[in-house]
């Protein structure tokens, strides 16, 4: 569709204004189509009561914190079967601190929350947005300031000792042995959720339940192939909310569940999505009573 308008379109405007005559020709169509999306994800938040958003690793990439999949995606350096799976931990647990948890140490303990970050927690300070599903573990939502943040696969910012379940913050962990170990002799892990492990039962209750409830579910920065997390803009969609999703790429959702996908970088995306939905509805005029649960 995109494509013939595009060049029926183009071909006109050279016929009517050839470039050198036109130096600043105002219009680069995806350009004008994001700038539409834009004004319509605004809109669409605007007139919706309860906002959620479900986000994936996409929404980080700017933070300098690579994605799993797709180019430069960790997937394709390390199969996650290999170094991401807990039989894999169970077996080889030094194997996995060495190759994994080092590595994503050293990136997480120096990351900051970026636009796509603060764009979040601007629509929860505007009284848009209550809820961010998150499938990240790297603390980046808390950070830019969202106080409802629920993390589908837990967290790195904890360490949790094996034996005893003890608890250690991540950055306090001494790595200079592997694996570090808990006062208890226990072997410190991730409070993360690995592969072949169970989603933390109240983080998929809630999910689910905001999921229901929502009127409107952000997409941000996720390739939806992963369960149960991809399962949440389903039933949002199943409870008749609108999905927006936000993503350089096209994903399953694309056309199938998502109403419509904002083909950007989430922090450009958000920053010109936050500042629209300023321009149409001042902060004052925002707040809309809570009645989420
Ligand atoms: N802004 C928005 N989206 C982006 C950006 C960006 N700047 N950069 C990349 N993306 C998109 C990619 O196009 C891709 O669709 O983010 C998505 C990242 O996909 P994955 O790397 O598969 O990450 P995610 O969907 O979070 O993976 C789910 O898989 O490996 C497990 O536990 C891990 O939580 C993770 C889960």
């Amino acid at each position: 569709m995109v494509s013939f308008f595009k060049t029926k379109y183009e071909s006109i405007l050279n016929r009517i204004f050839p470039s050198g005559f036109y130096p600043t020709r105002p219009f680069n169509l995806n350009e004008v189509h994001m700038d539409d999306l834009i004004k319509k994800a605004a809109e669409d938040l605007a007139a919706a009561g309860k906002v959620t958003a479900l986000t994936g690793a996409g929404i980080s990439t700017e933070s300098g914190i690579p994605p799993f999949r797709g180019k430069g995606g960790l997937w394709e350096r390390f199969d996650p079967m290999e170094i991401a799976h807990i039989d894999a931990f169970m077996k080889d647990p030094a194997k996995v601190w060495n190759i994994l948890v080092k590595e994503m140490k050293a990136i997480v303990d120096t990351a900051t929350p970026n636009d796509g970050h603060k764009g979040l927690a601007k629509l929860e300070a505007m009284g848009k947005l209550k809820t961010v599903i998150t499938q990240n573990i790297d603390g980046l939502h808390q950070a830019a300031g969202n106080t409802d943040v629920i993390e589908f696969h837990g967290t790195f910012a904890w360490q949790r000792c094996m034996d005893c379940s003890r608890k250690y913050e991540t950055r306090e962990v001494d790595i200079s042995k592997i694996p570090p170990l808990c006062i208890c002799g226990g072997i410190l892990r991730p409070d993360a959720v690995f592969f072949g492990e169970m989603i933390p039962q109240d983080a998929l209750w809630r999910s689910r339940q905001i999921a229901s409830d929502c009127d409107l579910m952000l997409v941000v920065g996720t390739s939806a192939v992963v369960q149960p997390a991809a399962l949440m803009p389903v039933i949002a969609k199943e409870s008749g909310a609108k999905v927006v999703e936000i993503n350089p790429e096209r994903t399953p959702l694309t056309d199938e569940i998502s109403d419509y996908l904002i083909m950007g970088e989430a922090g450009d995306v958000m920053n010109r999505i936050v500042a629209e939905l300023e321009k149409i509805s001042p902060p004052a005029a925002l707040e809309t009573p809570r009645t989420q649960s």
